[in-house]
């Protein structure tokens, strides 16, 4: 069995997370018992969830243990199998962590899922095609449900969620304004992505000059808002929402190294009868596969093709990592492994 190159979370952080607070070692790989597989990983993905992870205390999942291989999404290859569903040569999606394999039990419900490559590059099942892809699918039809001709606003808006988010709403004959971080990644918004404008927040940082350029980008104001970042944006946003508006909580990046996020003028919401909700996508697996297969069919049909920042190699993971939280990915954050 292959020795395995591995990332673990050796310290809490305190304030702001560092690759300090990662070490890399070289573990084994135990031969396989009955109901086994072993996994090749090709990429790992990066992903913000893992930041709050990375704390102890309560949240809605349980901490990463210390010590332990960091929890990541991967992609990857079976390379030997004790179990009668899968085969050597299987492309498979699962949860296999910060390393080079994994060895999985796959009769455990939701451990790998089989995925076809030939349509879809492996990659996409850890973005677009994947967690982030349904992400944006959860919080675009289940909560802000928008009617066609509907203005839907969304932060981080060239990242995994949202550059699945536009492709998901313009398919629904929505105007879509993107609001990102610099101007590259803005011109990308709108002449790659399909966003109607996008607003950079790096110009635009304080509330009142970012409720002026949204007042711009949206003439009939807000409709529904999709947050991946909270506190400036979010406050901005409210002060152009429409009576009756939706707004899918999905992330608040501007606050996950501690930072609080206050809201400056919580009435909006009451002003404007707003609903406001927060979800977290793995408690809605039922509907996992019907946004897959809508995911999957704007890939084939190229109109979601979403851009990638691969860094390469296990050792890079810590520091592309503490660089997706100040944004310094380009699109959806992975790591590849061969
Ligand atoms: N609720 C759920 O179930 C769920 C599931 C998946 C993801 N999420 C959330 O969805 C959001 C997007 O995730 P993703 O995987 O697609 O990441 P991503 O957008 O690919 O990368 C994160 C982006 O956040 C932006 N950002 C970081 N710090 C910021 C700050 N202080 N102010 C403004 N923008 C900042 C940066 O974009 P700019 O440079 O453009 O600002 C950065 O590129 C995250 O908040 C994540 O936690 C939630």
């Amino acid at each position: 069995m292959p020795s395995n190159p591995q990332i673990l979370l050796a310290s809490r952080p305190r304030g702001a997370a560092t690759v300090e607070n990662f070490r890399l070692v070289v573990g084994d790989t135990p031969p396989l018992e009955d109901g086994q597989v072993l996994v090749r990983h090709h990429y790992l993905s990066l992903d913000p969830y893992m930041r709050g992870r990375m704390n102890e205390g309560k949240s809605y999942a349980a901490s990463q243990p210390l010590g332990e291989v960091m929890m990541g999404g991967t992609v990857g290859e079976v390379l030997e199998s004790r179990n009668p569903r899968y085969a050597p040569g299987d492309k498979v999606v699962g949860m296999g962590g910060w390393q080079e394999y994994a060895v999985v039990d796959a009769n455990a419900p939701g451990a790998l899922r089989k995925v076809d490559g030939s349509q879809v590059p492996l990659s996409y099942y850890l973005g677009a095609v994947g967690m982030p892809g349904v992400t944006a699918w959860y919080g675009l039809t289940q909560i802000i449900a928008p009617r066609a001709g509907e203005t839907v606003t969304v932060s981080a808006a060239t990242g995994a969620v949202g550059s699945a988010f536009v492709a998901l709403a313009k398919a629904r004959g929505c105007r879509v304004v993107g609001i990102a971080g610099g101007p590259e990644k803005c011109r990308y918004a709108t002449e790659a992505l399909g966003f109607d404008a996008c607003i950079d927040h790096r110009q635009h940082g304080d509330v009142k000059s970012m409720s002026r350029a949204l007042k711009e980008a949206c003439p009939d104001g807000i409709d529904g808002h999709f947050e991946n970042v909270g506190g400036t944006i979010l406050d901005a946003v409210l002060l152009r929402a429409n009576a009756f508006s939706r707004v899918a909580l999905c992330g608040m990046i501007a606050g996950y190294d501690g930072a609080p996020l206050p809201l400056q003028n919580p009435a909006l919401m009451l002003i404007n009868r707003m609903r406001v909700q927060g979800f977290i996508v793995s408690e809605h697996m039922q509907l996992w596969p019907q946004a897959l297969q809508e995911l999957a069919g704007l890939v084939v049909a190229g109109q979601l093709h979403p851009r990638e920042s691969i860094a390469q190699g296990l050792a890079s993971a810590p520091a592309a990592f503490i660089g997706l939280l100040h944004g310094q990915n380009f699109g959806k954050q992975l790591v590849k492994l061969i």
